[in-house]
């Protein structure tokens, strides 16, 4: 197989794990026989500097004719007094918008060699296997008007929660469609009880539950779901909700495994191409440290095998040398017990590469899939 990889390593930390997750592509693909090239593009604060936009037009051609996009981070405190068009973060709304990447899919996934990681019980956390499933389109992010204003001569500020209703729809469907691929239930989170648009997505919701008849809806206001997500997480399979409150819980979710170094994303859209973030930010206070845990972006890595490329003996290959590595007791510095040994971002990716190429495994889930 041969595909076209935009690759943009945004800031900070996003450039150290993209390039783990590139070079384990290239492992992955020299195993498997697979040819991936890779293209680069500029995002974020580097892309403000080199060429006075945080989205360059280059950029966005670039992933709009690629198979799939691989992105780091962006931001960082250089960048934080710029106005909120040129700020780095525009560059990242942009592209989600552009290609039209309305669900951004975020598996939160129980690890038992680091469960000691996260500051919750290992018998709250122990068996979590869940996705929240964010809207990422629309919402808070985008309604229109977001601007300052005045308003009786003083200062006041204003942004918006607008959904159409086809866009509420389109990504219920998707949590729906994954639920009955799962373990079959759909939490669906709003603020109905105060939200004129929560109030559509819950009737919208109860809509698209009558077509999978096979798939359990539950409805829960998000203040609800923040406090049920850590007092009792094995509830849920797949939660879905508006952008904004997809952003917030699903950093909340992160601590369930320990660290937000540790979550992929997929954003999809109708058509493609899909693109493939970590959850987690720029981090600028580790960036270039050679610290940062790279896991959560060679697992995105994986979810862009699987999901865009149908490689699924490949994606679990990469999934299974980072559950091996863990096992192995090796820690970069987030999720590292208190007085055991740490490892760079670089001998994290250096592991993970030779637990990948460790030929017996590979022999074991290929034939698997025979
Ligand atoms: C995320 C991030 C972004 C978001 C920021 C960097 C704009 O927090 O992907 O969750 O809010 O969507
Ligand atoms: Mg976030």
């Amino acid at each position: 197989m041969e595909k076209r990889i935009a690759v943009l390593p945004g800031d900070g930390v996003g450039k150290e794990v993209t390039r783990g997750a590139v070079s384990i592509l290239e492992a992955a693909g020299e195993l498997f026989g697979h040819k991936f090239h890779f293209s680069y593009g500029a995002i974020g604060g580097e892309a403000i500097d080199d060429h006075g936009t945080p989205l360059p037009e280059h950029t966005l051609n670039l992933c709009k004719t690629s198979d799939a996009v691989l992105l780091g981070a962006v931001g960082g405190p250089k960048w934080d007094r710029l106005p909120g068009h040129i700020r780095p973060e525009k560059g990242l709304l942009k592209i989600r918008k552009e290609l039209g990447l309305y669900a951004n899919v975020r598996p939160v996934q129980y690890y038992s060699s680091i469960s000691g990681v996260s500051p919750l019980r290992k018998d709250v956390v122990e068996g979590v296997d869940m996705v929240v499933v964010r809207e990422l389109t629309g919402g808070l992010y985008f309604g229109k008007p977001s601007e300052r204003t005045f308003q009786k001569g003083e200062a006041a500020a204003v942004d918006t929660l607008f959904y159409q209703k086809k866009e509420i729809e389109r990504v219920i469907r998707y949590a729906f469609e994954l639920a009955s691929t799962r373990k079959g239930k759909v939490t669906s989170v709003d603020k109905a009880n105060v939200l004129e648009s929560s109030r559509m997505w819950r009737e919208t919701a109860e809509e698209v539950a009558k077509e999978y008849p096979g798939v359990q809806l539950e409805h829960m206001l998000v203040d609800n779901a923040a406090m049920q997500l850590i007092k009792n997480p094995r509830q849920f399979d797949v939660l879905v909700t508006e952008n904004m409150f997809g952003d917030i819980l699903s950093d909340e979710a992160s601590v369930l495994t320990g660290s937000l170094g540790m979550l992929p994303s997929a954003s999809v859209s109708e058509e493609g191409p899909y693109l493939y973030e970590p959850i987690h930010g720029s981090a600028p206070d580790i960036a270039g440290m050679d610290a940062a845990n790279p896991i959560a972006m060679i697992l995105s890595a994986a979810m862009m095998l699987r999901m865009s490329f149908g490689l699924y003996a490949e994606a679990e290959a990469i999934e299974n040398a980072v559950k091996q590595v863990l096992d192995a007791g090796s820690r970069t510095r987030d999720i590292a017990l208190f007085g055991s040994g740490t490892v760079s971002t670089s001998a994290m990716i250096e592991e993970i590469k030779a637990a990948l190429l460790d030929n017996e495994a590979i022999y074991n889930i290929m034939g698997a899939y025979a």
